[in-house]
């Protein structure tokens, strides 16, 4: 029987991590802070923002909402980007995507000061992870290397074969990998014989935002698989290609109308070793990952 790796019992160790460090540091007068942009009204990104501020309360780190209106210009973000830069109570500035189609995501990115970066985006945290210097990781691959480490899964000498190389998720996954001296291959929708390379992996990372893409032929017996994808199943059709005559996922469907599933086929798991399923898995860490950052953000900018 392959191992479920629980994100809900790794994310809770860590945010009882954090919630101590923020207390040691109020024995000094520090309370780390979080800014959360959210601009304009998509459910999803209220969703996420709300469980992200909710997260800075129950472990004692301060949290200010700003929410733009969805007709903010480039220049009024970057006025508040700049603002927020300056401010002492905040260490960490969180822009949740996505944005209005007027506003220039990249150049508010970039605005955001490196030591406050605490969702890892700018081009200077990219370069620090590359160059092995301490660096804020974006949230999403730290978790997916707290995942492997607390689970005690070897990453050293391992081959590590990354579905997907965005900027978020695949590149700085395979950055982390590689800093942990696995021998890392990153795929995308250009590699040939992709199935020849997840073959070899002993750890794959699917980070493609395909449904079930990763299919059991593309498996080795006895692998780590690391499910990022988060798809939402909304058909009938949709939902019997991956969950059909299961009973839990059934009950969830009728109740909700929709289902997640992940990049990686159910049927896989069932090969591996070990693996993160979904819901359930990674995307469990991401907000302890932004708590621990803040945390990190506070106190490298005291030099502590
Ligand atoms: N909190 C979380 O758990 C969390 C956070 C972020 C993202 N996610 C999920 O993770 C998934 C990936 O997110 P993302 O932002 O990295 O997506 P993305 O920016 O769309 O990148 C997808 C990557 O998959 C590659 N790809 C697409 N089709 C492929 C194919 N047929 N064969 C091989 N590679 C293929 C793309 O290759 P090219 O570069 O060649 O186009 C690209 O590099 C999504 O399901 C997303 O919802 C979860």
């Amino acid at each position: 029987m392959p191992r479920i790796l629980d994100g809900a019992a790794i994310a809770a160790a860590i945010k009882q991590e954090v919630a101590e460090e923020v207390r040691t540091l109020a024995a000094h007068g520090i309370r780390p802070g979080l800014a959360a942009v959210l601009v304009g009204n998509v459910a999803a990104s209220e969703i996420y923002v709300r469980s992200k501020v909710q997260a800075c309360a129950e472990l004692g780190i301060y949290s200010d909402l700003i929410t733009p209106p969805d007709t903010v210009t480039t220049e009024d973000m970057l006025d508040l980007i700049a603002a927020l830069n300056a401010r002492d109570d905040i260490d960490g500035i969180l822009v949740q995507l996505p944005l209005p189609p007027q506003v220039d995501a990249k150049s508010l990115l970039d605005a955001i000061a490196p030591s406050k970066d605490v969702d890892g985006f700018h081009p200077i945290s990219a370069g620090r992870l590359l160059a092995g210097r301490p660096a804020l990781a974006p949230c999403t691959p730290a978790g997916v290397i707290e995942i492997l480490k607390r689970s005690n899964l070897p990453i050293a000498s391992q081959h590590a074969v990354v579905v997907g190389r965005s900027d978020i998720v695949g590149k700085p996954v395979a950055m982390l990998l590689l800093n942990n001296n696995a021998t890392v291959t990153i795929c995308h929708s250009k590699t040939r014989n992709l199935a020849e390379l997840t073959r070899q992996a002993d750890i794959l990372v699917a980070a493609i935002g395909r449904p079930g893409f990763i299919t059991p032929e593309m498996v080795k017996p006895g692998s780590t698989l690391i499910d990022v994808g988060i798809n939402r199943l909304n058909t009938r059709e949709e939902f019997d290609r991956f969950f059909a005559g299961n009973e839990k996922r059934e009950a969830a469907f009728a109740k909700r109308g929709s289902v997640i599933v992940g990049d990686i086929h159910p049927k896989a798991f069932e090969l591996s070793g070990a693996y993160t399923p979904v819901p359930g898995g990674v995307g469990l860490l991401t907000i302890a990952m932004l708590m621990a950052n803040t945390v990190s953000a506070a106190k490298l900018r005291r030099g502590l």
